[in-house]
């Protein structure tokens, strides 16, 4: 199982590429299954997910290629043969119950594992749920697997969200794209990845207006066509690096970067002493003298997103003064504390809070990721810290983070990756 060995101390300095978005990119893909034309997708991240979401969607018969030879371009496309997604998938990468809403919309019909929950929480999927039978679905629960029919077409609905979700969000999208008649989708959620997603639906014919806010419209077609898109670079990818570069004391150009997908993290990064500055091409951050505790609180976009919650905090605790992170998306999203802690970190849990006392310096230690942003956090920990740290059970941090290592090396990071 591979581990990451960090040396601290050394300020970044260099570029960093941004990549594609994860969390654009597997709803990117799971909307190629809506058409039997090929839908290409440039910018691409090479990631554990990226790959698992192929192997599901090759299994119901929609085929991803790579187009070029820079394995960040893949054609989608097929007829739906296989109604299935298998627990075995679905354990591993959650995303792939968004195969669901185009299941039925296309085929009628879809046996979906139920993803179960995972380390940050229960993650239950009764809005996918609810909001596919108010369209016309009939579900019932069989082993662990959804059984789903839609007999003739799903129908158009309002569904008005008792509180954001991503993921029913693209769901029903994706979904109401074919469905007969209109679909309003209210309090939906309006992360640049659905604005992505939903931009890429209209090039393939798609009928949606609302994009970008929190309600969304959408006028079923009988049939979507190809089309080719471009991804959004990655916004977590983005701050993450950010406060790389802010914990180490240095200065990164970070290329393709967004200013305008960042929501409240550049607010906050900002009052928290790191300089992000717009340039031709991406974003310069750097620190620009101390750090100063501030407080988080994470919320649906344009908030504080609860992916940049681990990173931010790993930032605080080597700030000046304290810090309150508050966590209201996820249970359990503080499995980091317990590992910072172990480097010399002050934090204190208390329910949906933690309190971050910051320290002068954490000092490395051998830590245990738990899961993808988590794994970042510690890995800008020992960045920041004096010693060595050693990152364990790093699979988490490949499902959703590019060559890592080579990325922060190229800046002056003593890290390397240990097979094994
Ligand atoms: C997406 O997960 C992201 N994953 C997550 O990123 C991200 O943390 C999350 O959105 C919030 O921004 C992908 O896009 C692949 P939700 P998703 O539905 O769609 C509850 C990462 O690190 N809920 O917005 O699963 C749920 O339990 C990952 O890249 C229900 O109760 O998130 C959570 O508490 C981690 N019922 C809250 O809503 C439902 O039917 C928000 O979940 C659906 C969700």
């Amino acid at each position: 199982m591979d581990r990451i060995r960090i040396r601290g101390g050394r300020p970044l300095a260099g570029e960093i590429q941004i990549g594609g978005a994860k969390n654009a990119a597997l709803p990117l893909m799971v909307a190629g299954m809506l058409t039997e034309d090929r839908v290409v997708l440039s910018n691409v991240p090479k990631l554990a997910d990226v790959d698992t979401m192929s192997l599901l969607l090759a299994q119901h018969g929609v085929a991803v290629e790579p187009v070029g030879n820079d394995g960040r371009t893949l054609s989608i496309g097929g007829a739906i043969t296989n109604t299935e997604a298998p627990y075995d998938i679905v354990r591993k990468m959650r995303a792939s119950f968004l195969v669901l809403g185009p299941l039925l919309a296309r085929v009628g019909e879809a046996r979906v594992s139920l993803p179960g929950g995972c380390g940050i929480g229960t993650r239950p999927i009764d809005l996918h749920l609810k909001g596919l039978e108010q369209m016309g679905a009939v579900f019932e629960l069989d082993e662990g697997y959804i059984n789903g029919r839609a007999p003739g077409r799903l129908r158009g609905a309002t569904i008005v969200f008792p509180f954001v979700s991503v993921g029913a969000t693209e769901n029903l999208l994706i979904a109401a794209s074919l469905a007969d008649g209109q679909t309003v989708l209210a309090n939906a959620a309006r992360e640049p990845e659905i604005t992505d997603l939903a931009t890429c639906l209209v090039a393939m014919g798609g009928r949606i207006t609302g994009i970008g806010t929190d309600k969304l419209v959408v006028e079923g077609v009988e049939r979507l066509h190809g089309t080719e898109h471009t991804i959004i670079p990655d916004r977590i990818e983005t701050g993450s690096y950010a406060c790389a570069a802010a914990i180490s004391g240095g200065s990164v150009f970070l290329r393709d970067a967004r200013l305008e997908h960042l929501g409240a993290t550049v607010r906050t990064l900002r009052e928290a002493g790191v300089e992000i500055l717009e340039q031709p091409g991406g974003l310069m951050v750097k620190r620009l003298n101390g750090l100063h505790g501030t407080d988080a609180m994470t919320e649906p976009y344009p908030g504080f997103p609860t992916d940049m919650q681990a990173q931010f905090m790993a930032l605080m605790s080597v700030a000046e003064g304290a810090s309150m992170v508050t966590e209201t998306i996820f249970e359990n999203r503080f499995m980091h504390v317990q590992e910072l802690n172990r480097m010399g970190a002050r934090i204190n849990v208390h329910g949906a809070s933690a309190i971050v006392r910051g320290v002068p310096s954490l000092k490395g230690a051998p830590v245990m990721a738990t899961d993808l942003r988590a794994s970042l956090s510690l890995i800008l920990a020992g960045l920041g810290a004096k010693g060595e740290t050693m990152v364990n059970r790093v699979y988490h941090l490949d499902r959703g983070y590019e060559a890592v290592e080579r990325k922060l090396a190229a800046c002056g990071a003593d890290i390397e990756r240990i097979g094994g």
